[in-house]
């Protein structure tokens, strides 16, 4: 049944092991596009956005496989299709980055233009502008973005904004243009760090990377490597934000406290102690929350991804907060659904001010997002009687056994 039944829970406890990150997974596939031969991923989470990533590379011609021990295998042939089909480009926005790598090795890239989604407009103005600066001329026609090149040749490029999707983009160009590029005002997620970490295991020269300044210096070429990805901070942020409205004590197991410094320190500020743990992160939480004010930023600033877990978290937090969005414009569309349960949220413009109740009230709500589902069901935890969250096909595009792991805090989740 694609829904979650959720009850109310808590306190929650024991041990919640995260997957490897989402947003670092689907481009270390995509830069295998970067070398013949074959690559190991190793923690790919088992989510259906991984699934599309490897229809993706299988529609070019490279094979891609999951093994028994759950490493993922990704072979890459001499020759590969470059378009990206409008299907698979709908269904995930992220399949964008197939576009640097294939240009850097074949001059060439045909990519379906990306539309509209419930974050509100998201243009790739900026991917293509730096590419451009690297010797790419783009047409577009019929929906599709069309690249080529005679031959990357580096060049100083500085981003209007830190777009995470547009430094992976031009990072993974620049490994194999001519010369030196230098991405200035670069995004610094951990999840860039972990594609640079990469692509130098491949024989890359990138330095910097998880700085505003990255700078690369091209190479002939690129072998494939194992890599083992990064550990998924939003997907810990969740299980955190759980046992912030049940109250408990619980390890995230793999997470990684100096990938979600503010956000630690924010959930500190609303009452939820953390500490470094051998396996992760140590939580606990005693009583109602405190509520906060929160503004969205770049890293290392606290991510909009972590944004719905947050406003649910405020939504039965003592006080009000506000919550300011600065990254995406329109990601509020869930709070009609956190409403429908009885929190008291008021969006005005990018700001968010959340009036916290002690406790938010079951209801049917459908789940518009990766993190916004998730959101839900962590709020069907504090809410009197029965939630169901429908859609669950969304969460299921960026959690692994989301219900199965709740279930092992002690949470009552089923699918
Ligand atoms: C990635 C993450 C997403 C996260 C976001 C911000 C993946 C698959 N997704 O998305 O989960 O919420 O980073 O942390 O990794 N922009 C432009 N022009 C461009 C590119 C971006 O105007 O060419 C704008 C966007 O509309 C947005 C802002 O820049 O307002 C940030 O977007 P960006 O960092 O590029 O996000 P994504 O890479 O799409």
């Amino acid at each position: 049944m694609d829904r979650f039944v959720v009850h109310p829970s808590g306190p929650l406890e024991g041990t919640v092991a995260v997957a490897g990150a989402k947003n670092s997974a689907l481009k270390l596939m995509a830069a295998s596009l970067l070398a013949e031969g074959t690559h190991v991923l190793h923690n790919v989470p088992r989510i259906a956005d991984v699934d599309l990533m490897a229809d993706l590379l299988r529609s070019m011609g490279l094979a891609v496989e999951r093994h028994l021990t759950g490493a993922l295998s990704i072979d890459r042939p001499d020759e590969v299709g470059t378009e990206a089909p409008w299907e698979l480009v709908e269904k995930m926005r992220a399949s964008i980055v197939v576009l640097g790598p294939l240009l850097a090795r074949h001059g060439e890239a045909r990519v379906a233009l990306p539309g509209g989604d419930d974050f509100g407009h998201r243009p790739i103005d900026m991917h293509l502008a730096s590419l451009e600066a690297l010797g790419a001329s783009f047409t577009t026609a019929h929906g599709f973005v069309e690249g080529r090149t005679d031959g990357l040749v580096g060049a100083r490029i500085l981003l209007e904004f830190p777009s995470v999707g547009a430094t992976e983009n031009v990072l993974m160009a620049a490994v194999l243009a001519k010369g030196e590029t230098v991405i200035e005002n670069a995004a610094r997620e951990p999840e860039i760090a972990d594609l640079a970490a990469y692509l130098n295991r491949m024989g890359a020269k990138v330095f910097g990377a998880g700085s505003s300044t990255i700078v690369v210096e091209g190479v002939e070429e690129l072998v494939p490597v194992e890599h083992t990805v990064v550990p998924d901070r939003i997907e810990a942020a969740t299980f955190l934000a759980a046992l912030g409205v049940c109250g408990g004590e619980i390890v995230v197991q793999g997470a990684r406290g100096d990938h979600m410094h503010m956000l630690v320190q924010k959930l500190g500020d609303m009452g939820l102690r953390t500490s470094p743990h051998p396996d992760g992160l140590w939580a606990m939480a005693r009583g109602r929350l405190r509520a906060t004010d929160i503004a969205t930023l770049p890293y290392p600033g606290i991510a909009t991804d972590y944004k719905p877990l947050l406003l649910t978290m405020l939504s039965v937090a003592e006080g009000v907060g506000i919550v300011t969005e600065n990254v995406f414009s329109g990601r509020f569309r869930y709070v009609q659904e956190l409403n429908r349960m009885g929190a008291q949220i008021r969006v005005e413009d990018h700001h968010a001010i959340v009036r916290g109740v002690a406790r938010l009230s079951g209801a049917p709500v459908r789940a518009p997002d990766i993190r916004a589902g998730a959101a839900l069901v962590v709020a069907g935890l504090v809410a009197d009687g029965e939630t169901v969250v429908l859609d669950a096909h969304h969460v299921d595009r960026g959690y692994e056994r989301f219900d199965d792991k709740l279930r092992g805090l002690g949470a009552d989740v089923t699918r």
